[in-house]
């Protein structure tokens, strides 16, 4: 069973800087789980807001989760770093471990929505 509803809209594209990521909460029940989605031009990837060396999330709550040089996501915490399009860590103690990916796409009306 997917975490998300296929079709659940998470936030709309614009609602991100180009560049940049975004924190959503969602999930069913009171079982909450934190998403980031970050943004190329019109392209949408999201990923499970929890780093892969100790589970924490990636961001310190105010939806910072870019390197200074924009180039990756950084983990706050110990500050590995993970390619934007596939969540591979290039970089930190968790180097060759990857994000988990939540499926993501942007339909018609510009919003990113669950796979
Ligand atoms: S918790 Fe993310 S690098 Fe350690």
């Amino acid at each position: 069973m997917p975490v998300l509803d296929p079709g659940t809209v998470l936030c709309a594209l614009s609602d991100i800087p180009d560049g940049q990521a975004k924190g959503i909460e969602g999930g069913q029940g009171e079982r909450k789980v934190k998403f980031l989605v970050a943004r190329r031009g019109d392209q949408a990837f999201g990923y499970f807001n929890a780093c892969p060396h100790v589970g924490v999330p990636l961001d310190w709550g105010d939806d910072r989760f870019m390197s200074l040089d924009g180039q990756h996501l950084q983990c706050g915490t110990h500050g590995a770093l993970f390619r934007v399009e596939d969540g591979f860590c290039v970089s930190g103690p968790c180097q060759g471990r990857r994000l988990r990916p939540l499926a993501v796409s942007v339909d018609a009306d510009g919003q990113v929505v669950a796979d």
